[in-house]
This record gives structure tokens, C-alpha cells and sequence, in this order.
């Protein structure tokens, strides 16, 4: 069975993912900064081990990543999966400061965890990179800094995934709305959430339980085939 690093495993969609790897007996380090849900997860599978990071912190990044090379750890699969959305503002007047977290996070860190876990992963390793509806195929025009910095995620995916030739698999995610914390706060609370979902094409957003075989399947030797792609999981609501 593999290892696999997913980052922002203690909630949501990371948390789903990192669950289903430990069902099918796959060793799980997984990536968050919540000490008390970092415990919860780990006492939810004996194969999941938390791992505290800020991944907006450089130098957090390296010292992590020194601590699996010196483990000699050799990694299956990476779901670069923590973001945040930043701060939702017109596009005329964000500040350029509004980018500063969005970037550094979602971007700038997947690029430093790709870049130091590149060296610890088995050839025919698998990178899913979450992305989102969201700069992929939907642009609301509150979350400019947000939309910018998936768009940014899909294009380092495809540079890596054309850079390593196969040897290594980079695939990009793109979800619709998912029923997590991050959607309720983008939102204004989870009330206002649930109600703005009944106006999705199917009445009701995903459950992180509903999307995570997603990336379990592009984690897996099972979409081998697959590379270099951003594959939008919407349950149809950029149909309507
Ligand atoms: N929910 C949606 O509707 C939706 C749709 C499309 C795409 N996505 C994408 O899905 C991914 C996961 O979102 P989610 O909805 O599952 O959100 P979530 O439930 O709020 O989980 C976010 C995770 O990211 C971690 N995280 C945030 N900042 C971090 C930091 N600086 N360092 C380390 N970990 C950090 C959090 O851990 P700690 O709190 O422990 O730090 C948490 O585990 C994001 O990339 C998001 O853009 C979500």
C-alpha cells in the first residue's frame, strides 16, 4: 500500500480524502495547521498521521519537507489541497495586498510542496492539485484574487505534468460548491449556504465524502492514463 501527503486534511474535502487513502490501507500524512482536529483524524485511522504546518510560512514548508526526506519517506501521491479564498471585493477597487495570502497559499506554496516532494516520490506517483470551478470554467466577480490564483494552480499543473514526462502524474481538480466549512464562510454561514444550494442544478451541493473518490481515483494507478488535466466535478452546475 502508499503514503500519501495531503495537505489541509483536517476538514472538508482533504479530510475526506485522507479518510478514504486510510480505508484502503494506505499510510496517510496529513497537513494542517488545527492541533485539536489534527488529533481527531489521527485517532480516526491508525494510518493517518498529522502533521502542524502553516503552508504560508516558507520556512515551515522546508522544515516539514526536511522531516519526511530524513524519514526517508518515499511518497505515493500529494493532494495539494489547503486554500483560502482571501477577502471577496470588487475587482476595481481590491487593494493588490487582497492577492498577497490568496497567492502565497494557494499557489506560491503548492509550487514549494511540489518542488521539495518531487525528490521523494515513486516513480508513478501521482500529484492531484485542488483547483475549483472557480478561475477554471466560472468567474464571480467578487473573488478575483481567488479565480486568479486556481487559474494559476491549473497552469503550474500542466507545466509540471508536461515537465515529468509521465513519470510523475499532475492533475488538477475542479470542484462546484462542496458542503465544507470554506463554502460556508464564502457564504456568510452555512444557513445562507444551504439555501443559496437549493438553487443548484440539483438542489444540493456535494459532501466532501461525494468528491473525494475523485481524487482517490487520479491518486490511484487506476487513472494511469490520465495527465495533465483539470477536471471539472460539478454535479452539473455550471450547466445552469
Ligand atoms: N468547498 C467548496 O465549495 C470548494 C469548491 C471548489 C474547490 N474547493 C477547494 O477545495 C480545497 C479544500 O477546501 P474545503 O472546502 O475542504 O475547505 P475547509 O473545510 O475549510 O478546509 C480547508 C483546509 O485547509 C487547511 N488550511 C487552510 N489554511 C492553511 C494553512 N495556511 N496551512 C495549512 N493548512 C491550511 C485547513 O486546516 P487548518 O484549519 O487545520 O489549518 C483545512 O484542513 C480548497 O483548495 C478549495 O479552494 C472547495
Amino acid at each position: 500500500m502508499g503514503t500519501f501527503l495531503i495537505t489541509g486534511a483536517t476538514s472538508g474535502i482533504g479530510r475526506a480524502v485522507a479518510l478514504r487513502l486510510a480505508e484502503e490501507e494506505h499510510d496517510v500524512i496529513g497537513v494542517g495547521r488545527d492541533e485539536a482536529r489534527g488529533e481527531e483524524i489521527e485517532a480516526a485511522s491508525a494510518r493517518i498521521t498529522f502533521v502542524a504546518c502553516d503552508l504560508s510560512q516558507a520556512d515551515e514548508i522546508e522544515t516539514m519537507m526536511d522531516g519526511l526526506k530524513d524519514q526517508a519517506i518515499t511518497l505515493d501521491g500529494l493532494f495539494n489541497n489547503a486554500a483560502t479564498f482571501g477577502r471577496p471585493g470588487t475587482p476595481e477597487r481590491l487593494p493588490a495586498s487582497a492577492f498577497d495570502d490568496v497567492f502565497e497559499l494557494n499557489v506560491l506554496a503548492t509550487n514549494r510542496l511540489i518542488q521539495r516532494a518531487i525528490p521523494l516520490l515513486a516513480t508513478g506517483a501521482s500529484v492531484v492539485n485542488n483547483a475549483a470551478i472557480v478561475g477554471h470554467v466560472k468567474f464571480p466577480p467578487m473573488l478575483g484574487p481567488y479565480a486568479a490564483s486556481k487559474a494559476a494552480v491549473i497552469a503550474l499543473t500542466k507545466t509540471f505534468a508536461h515537465r515529468m514526462k509521465g513519470k510523475v502524474r499532475f492533475n488538477a481538480v475542479c470542484f462546484g460548491p462542496v458542503d465544507t466549512p470554506l463554502s460556508h464562510k464564502l457564504y456568510g454561514g452555512e444557513a445562507k449556504f444551504q439555501e443559496a444550494m437549493t438553487h443548484h442544478f440539483r438542489g444540493h451541493a456535494a459532501k466532501p465524502d461525494e468528491v473525494a473518490p475523485v481524487v482517490t481515483f487520479l491518486l490511484s494507478e487506476a487513472s494511469s492514463y490520465i495527465n495533465g488535466q483539470a477536471i471539472t466535478v460539478d454535479g452539473g452546475y455550471t450547466l445552469s
